[in-house]
């Protein structure tokens, strides 16, 4: 699976140890930054990873911030994003089973990485239960409403 990551200055070592970790298990990791020592602002970098998304580019998207929150509130501005800021293994389940989050965010400043390990891990080995897909279908249609 093709999946891009990024983050912002507040988890970049984070990022990099997840696209290692990705790649080790089978994923090609797209890293679209940021780049070592820069100070950056995180709706950049969410729009880079949604676009990657939406446009069918890659098949899922990573985004790291210090809290996750800034990153989240951004890549879900795109049409067709459904990004979700998850802290355990079974938000991080339920995001995959009930909402088909395409787009995982993470806090690199509030989780340890063995807790990010595990929640990417349940995020992609969890299946999309399709008894949620009308409520999709009134999310996609609220996002046209705009
Ligand atoms: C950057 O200092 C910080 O605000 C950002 O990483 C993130 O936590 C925002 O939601």
């Amino acid at each position: 699976m093709r999946i891009a990551l990024a983050s912002d200055h507040a988890a970049v070592e984070v990022r990099l140890h997840l696209a290692e970790w990705l790649c080790e298990r089978g994923c090609e990791a797209v890293d679209l930054g940021c780049e070592p020592g820069q100070r950056v602002d995180y709706p950049d970098y969410a729009e880079a990873v949604a676009r990657a998304v939406v446009t069918g580019d890659v098949a899922r998207g990573v985004l790291i911030c210090g809290t996750g929150i800034g990153m989240s509130i951004a890549a879900n501005k795109v049409a067709g994003i459904r990004a979700a800021l998850v802290h355990d293994v079974t938000t991080a389940r339920l995001a995959a089973a009930h909402n088909h989050a395409n787009i995982l965010c993470l806090g690199g400043r509030v989780l340890g990485i063995v807790t990010m390990e595990e929640i990417l891990a349940a995020w992609l080995e969890t299946g999309f239960e399709a008894r949620h897909q009308g409520r999709l279908d009134k999310v996609t249609a609220l996002e046209q409403s705009n």
